[in-house]
């Protein structure tokens, strides 16, 4: 038997009935976008996030130039990330024109380090991106402490929807969140969509505008910078059918990923449990001889797959550079990590064939 990655159709015939209501619900309504369900998935969102605003946009990196754009990143600004976070805040950053400047992160949670986004900061700086990867909640209060004020901050909890610090959830935490609905997050939509979490009304106002064009009201734009980046009704109507069921799957997910990490145990892997606040998005381990190990599961029938191989600064499309600390830890990491299957349906007996790859090959 062989153990899948991930597999979004198990999602789907977990929850068959809501979902075919409640898209059937929107086919017959008539009203594709901006509707009902749209309006009520944003404040259902901000009520889970604990925050005063959402805003519903097409994917997560739509959210993340938007919300960089909010905050006033223009061309010529920089935009400071952390090395091994995908690519996908820098590739926002560019399509603005800011330069992207690569930090470094913690050697044992993968996040980004505070004192190297704080040395990354320039008076060109509009804002510091802070990752929230994996699903592992950063620490955004050490961030900002080390940051000069001018600085916003823009979490990126594409991976972690639900994580949460003894301050809040994560995108409650910095200037404004960013989300993506992808279908294999853990809120995962029925294609793409994103959204943008806003801490005040100026700020959401402003981002509401930049989804639609730049309008200040209909077809007087009023604001550059603007573009087309809309949640269709579909969409936010699947997400309204899930959001009840994210707490149940993040802690499936959490107790998935700590059971490799205990088979990890005695191993050349090493492979964290879930800090206390995580949601799991993926089940990230790190081997010094990671292509080998990944071959050895796959030959026991265990998909794998490496979040993210390449630093920011190493993508030839992004013209990034490392500030003043270097991205070493970023860059090493690239080269070791490992990602296992994690996602809610995976069942007992796919994870004890994973947990027992794990222990004999790791
Ligand atoms: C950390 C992170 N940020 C942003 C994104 C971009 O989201 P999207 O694919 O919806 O544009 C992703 C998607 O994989 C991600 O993992």
């Amino acid at each position: 038997m062989s153990v899948p990655f991930n597999e979004t159709a198990r999602e789907f015939r977990a929850l068959q009935p809501e979902l075919e209501t409640a898209v059937l619900g929107v086919l017959r309504g008539g009203h594709y976008v901006h509707g009902v369900e749209h309006a009520a998935f944003e404040r259902e969102l901000a009520d889970f996030l604990g925050v005063p605003h959402v805003v519903g946009v097409g994917n997560g990196t739509d959210a993340l130039e938007i919300a960089l754009r909010a905050v006033g990143t223009t061309a010529g600004s920089e935009v400071v990330t952390a090395g091994n976070a995908g690519g996908y805040g820098a590739a926002a950053a560019r399509a603005i024109g800011a330069d992207v400047v690569v930090a470094d992160v913690d050697p044992c949670t993968l996040l980004l380090d505070p004192a190297s986004a704080g040395a990354a900061c320039t008076d060109r700086t509009s804002a510091v991106i802070v990752t929230h990867l994996y699903g592992r909640a950063a620490d955004v209060a050490a961030v900002r402490a080390a940051l000069p004020p001018s600085v916003a901050i823009v979490e990126d909890c594409a991976q972690a929807i639900g994580a949460r610090t003894a301050a809040g959830r994560c995108g409650s935490l910095g200037d404004v969140g960013t989300f993506s609905f992808y279908p294999t997050k853990n809120l995962g939509a029925l294609g793409d969509g994103g959204a943008i979490s806003c801490r005040t009304t100026d700020l959401a106002d402003t981002v509401r505008s930049l989804r639609q064009y730049g309008w200040s009201e209909r077809y007087l734009i009023g604001r550059g910078g603007g573009r087309n980046s809309r949640l269709d009704e579909l969409q936010a109507a699947g997400l309204r059918a899930k959001l009840p069921h994210i707490e149940a799957w993040n802690a499936r997910r959490r107790e998935i990923v700590g059971a490799y990490a205990a088979a990890a145990e005695d191993t050349s892997f090493s492979f964290p449990g879930p800090g206390p606040g995580d949601v799991a998005h993926l089940a990230v381990g790190r081997h010094p001889r990671r292509n080998e190990l990944a071959g050895r599961l796959a030959e026991l029938g265990i998909a794998t797959a490496v979040h993210f191989p390449v630093a920011d600064h190493r993508q030839p499309g992004l013209e990034a550079r490392t500030g003043p600390t270097g991205a070493a830890e970023a860059e090493r990491s690239c080269a070791e990590v490992l990602s296992l299957p994690c996602f809610a349906q995976l069942t007992d007996t796919e994870v004890e064939q994973v947990c027992d790859a794990i222990r004999r090959v790791a």
